[in-house]
């Protein structure tokens, strides 16, 4: 152990190099804004050069800060996946906001919705003529009209009726309760596997919604928006039929995005910062970032619970909670006591299980961020 020949240093090492010696308490999550000022602008532009709105979905981020970061940069709201989110966002000042879910609106949900509708521009997500009536109940109890989009599948196969005469059927069903139907949303997640993949989810996107939305103006119904968007797919957007794209983890970038190819490693603006502490076994070390802080979230296109950039050839093959071995290949290795900067493999299921982070800002300057919508699930 410890042979002494120096790393390459690739410009994305180098870069979070400069982290590694601020004086943070590890574990921590390492935001770049400058980096992710950047990715939030780049997005937005270039959604508005082909006519499309930006609405960015804020489960990556949790953040009021970077949702505010959002909106100035020109996003013309957010997406949020839970009424909990949407009530903390809205308390922070976000007054546009998409729920982009098939939301149940059973039980206290039902004036929680109302407050939000009465508080902000909301809309809802509906995808079953069920569910309907638990929205117009809500609507009952709210002083405006509840504002809902029908969702579509386009091929994820998640949530979303298969066709247009299913949106159609949700869409007649819901303006006869009351809600007002403004329009049409898909998710194209099928793009998660290769940007050939990515390529044709966008494809899918585009032929599901113009489809679906054609349908329901024939129907009667007045669709101002049509609402795709996942963040492999965004590369490949068109304006042709869609109003808005709702991308989440563009924000930070992650392992996950950079394996796809969609995002390259100078667009990573989230690191988790850890300490070695320990190297009681041969040929390992252990970082003091576990499944608490890493999550365990496993996607096809990589191996291991995260990438080192310092040291590219060691993998993290294991999790325990507040344990991560490290197993080292030849070359240098981390001694203890360093701290090493992990690229997350999925940037939202690591913020999704933390309560701060800690921004870095150009001049290097450190703010801590909390993670406002912090186990905002229900
Ligand atoms: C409904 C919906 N819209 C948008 C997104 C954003 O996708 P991504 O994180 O790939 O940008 C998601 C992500 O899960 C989603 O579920």
């Amino acid at each position: 152990m410890g042979v002494t020949v120096p790393y390459q240093k690739t410009e994305m090492a180098s870069r979070f190099d400069e982290f590694l010696s601020l004086d943070i308490s590890t574990p921590a999550l390492v935001v770049d804004v400058p980096r992710m000022d950047r990715n939030i602008r780049l997005m937005v532009d270039r959604l508005a050069a082909l006519g499309i709105s930006c609405r960015p979905h804020a489960k990556t981020h949790k953040s009021i800060e970077i949702a505010r970061r959002q909106l100035s940069a020109g996003a013309i709201g957010i997406t949020v996946a839970t009424i909990s989110e949407a009530e903390v966002f809205a308390a922070g000042g976000i007054d546009d906001i998409f729920i982009a879910y098939p939301v149940w609106a059973a039980g206290a949900k039902r004036q929680r919705l109302a407050r939000l509708n009465d508080t902000i521009r909301l809309a809802v997500g509906v995808d079953s003529v069920p569910a309907i009536e638990h929205l117009a109940a809500a609507a009952d109890m709210s002083v405006r009209p509840l504002r809902v989009l029908v969702e579509l599948d386009s091929g994820e196969h998640r949530t979303g009726v298969p066709d247009s005469a299913g949106a159609v059927a949700v869409a007649d069903a819901a303006a006869t309760a009351g809600l007002e139907v403004c329009g049409v949303f898909t998710h194209g997640g099928h793009s998660y596997g290769s940007r050939a993949a990515a390529r044709l989810a966008a494809a899918d996107e585009v032929d599901v919604l113009g489809d679906a939305a054609q349908a329901l103006r024939a129907a009667g119904h007045a669709v101002r928006v049509v609402s795709g968007g996942s963040t492999p797919s965004s590369p490949y957007a068109v304006s042709e039929s869609l109003t808005e794209l709702r991308p989440g983890t563009f924000v930070f970038g992650d392992r996950q995005q950079c394996a796809l190819g969609g995002l390259g490693e100078d667009d990573l603006a989230l690191v988790v910062l850890s300490t070695v502490v320990s190297r009681a076994h041969a040929g390992q070390v252990v970082l003091d970032a576990g499944a608490k802080v890493l999550s365990k979230d496993l996607p096809a296109t990589v191996d291991g619970y995260g990438w080192l950039p310092r040291y590219p050839d060691a993998h993290i093959t294991r999790l325990f909670d507040h344990h991560a071995p490290v197993t080292l290949s030849a070359g240098p290795e981390p001694t203890l006591g360093e701290v090493l900067a992990i690229v997350p493999n999925h940037a939202c299921a690591v913020v999704n299980l933390a309560t701060e982070l800690v921004a870095v800002h150009a001049d290097g300057s450190l703010e801590w961020w909390p993670v406002d919508a912090h186990s905002r699930n229900t």
